[in-house]
């Protein structure tokens, strides 16, 4: 089968899509695929055209390969891609967007609010300690965690680092939860519970890629029910939204409180497939290996 796979692109995550893409890439041509890498550019479609595969493995990060632009292209190219459709995409890259689809369903979300950036130099639009995030970024780029003791100041400088600077909206969130969890969802079944305790600070974009500095235990030290409480919100919040393939539920937990505690932060419909991956290890977790992962995504695209 001819597999292209579409990595690089011009987010903020180009280098995880990067390290995404060689991955899978060698894992097709292990699979015996006839394999094609694709930086993605704005000559995409030509690209396409030329290749002509049986089947594009996404393996972009961030806007446009996340957002329902790439899936548009494919859709109209009549290429079988893998992971979510457009639908799914546009309602899951978009952090608020997904809270008005998923809270109504049931699905506990801190509650957001957007907030312009400039207004962040008048006040604070929560009470400390609150979060502040770019809607539409994955990694942890760009997002702020304001405490009480935090050195951006009170109200926020103008002139200190951080996400204000670089764009005219942000959600801010209420600082939710005592632990960071994450579930998969793969072919209908919710793989594992996985606990990031990063060694310093937030689990943000350097503990996410950097070796050693996270520690991850799957399955996580949870009591059953709320395990399997987080299980199943990963599956509710993947078909709410009408995911396909794989997607991965980012949770906030309050310790000791029971299922009651989960909190969804957030829904990836184009989840990292790095060394330091998530869903390759919660894979790896139930006996499904690298390849055998890559297949099965592939077969979903193709179903
Ligand atoms: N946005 C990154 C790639 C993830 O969700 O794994
Ligand atoms: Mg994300």
């Amino acid at each position: 089968m001819k597999v292209a796979v579409l990595m690089g692109g011009w987010s903020a995550e180009r280098e995880v899509s990067l390290s995404s893409g060689r991955g899978i890439a060698e894992a097709c041509r292990k699979l015996g695929h006839d394999t094609a890498e694709i930086d993605m550019d704005r000559n995409v479609a030509a690209a396409l055209a030329e290749v002509r595969p049986d089947v594009v493995f996404n393996a972009l990060h961030g806007v446009p390969g996340e957002d329902g632009s790439v899936q548009g292209l494919l859709d109209l190219m009549q290429i079988p891609y893998t992971h979510s459709g457009l639908a799914a995409s546009v309602v899951a890259i978009d952090k608020d967007l997904t809270k008005k689809i998923l809270v109504p369903a049931g699905i506990r979300m801190p509650e957001g609010r957007i907030v312009e950036s400039e207004s962040l130099f008048d006040g604070d639009p929560l009470p400390r300690p609150y979060v502040l995030k770019p809607v539409n970024e994955g990694s942890s780029v760009g997002i702020a965690i304001v405490t009480e003791d935090s050195n951006y100041g009170s109200p926020i400088g103008r002139d200190v680092p951080g996400p204000w600077q670089q764009f005219d909206r942000l959600l801010a969130e209420p600082f939710v939860g005592t632990r960071e969890l994450t579930v998969s969802v793969l072919a209908g079944r919710p793989l594992a519970v996985t606990e990031l305790t990063p060694k310093r600070g937030f689990y943000d974009y350097e503990a996410k890629y950097t070796d050693g500095i996270t520690d991850h235990q799957c399955p996580a030290a949870l009591p059953d029910e709320v395990t399997e409480a987080a299980l199943q919100l990963a599956l509710q919040a993947h078909r709410q939204l009408g995911c396909r393939g794989v997607s991965r539920s980012d949770f906030r937990y309050d310790d000791g409180a029971g299922p009651d505690g989960l909190w969804l932060l957030e829904v990836n419909t184009q989840p990292g497939m790095t060394p330091l991956s998530l869903v390759p290890e919660q894979a790896r977790y139930v006996g499904i290996s690298y390849e055998q992962l890559v297949q099965q995504i592939i077969d979903k695209a193709l179903e």
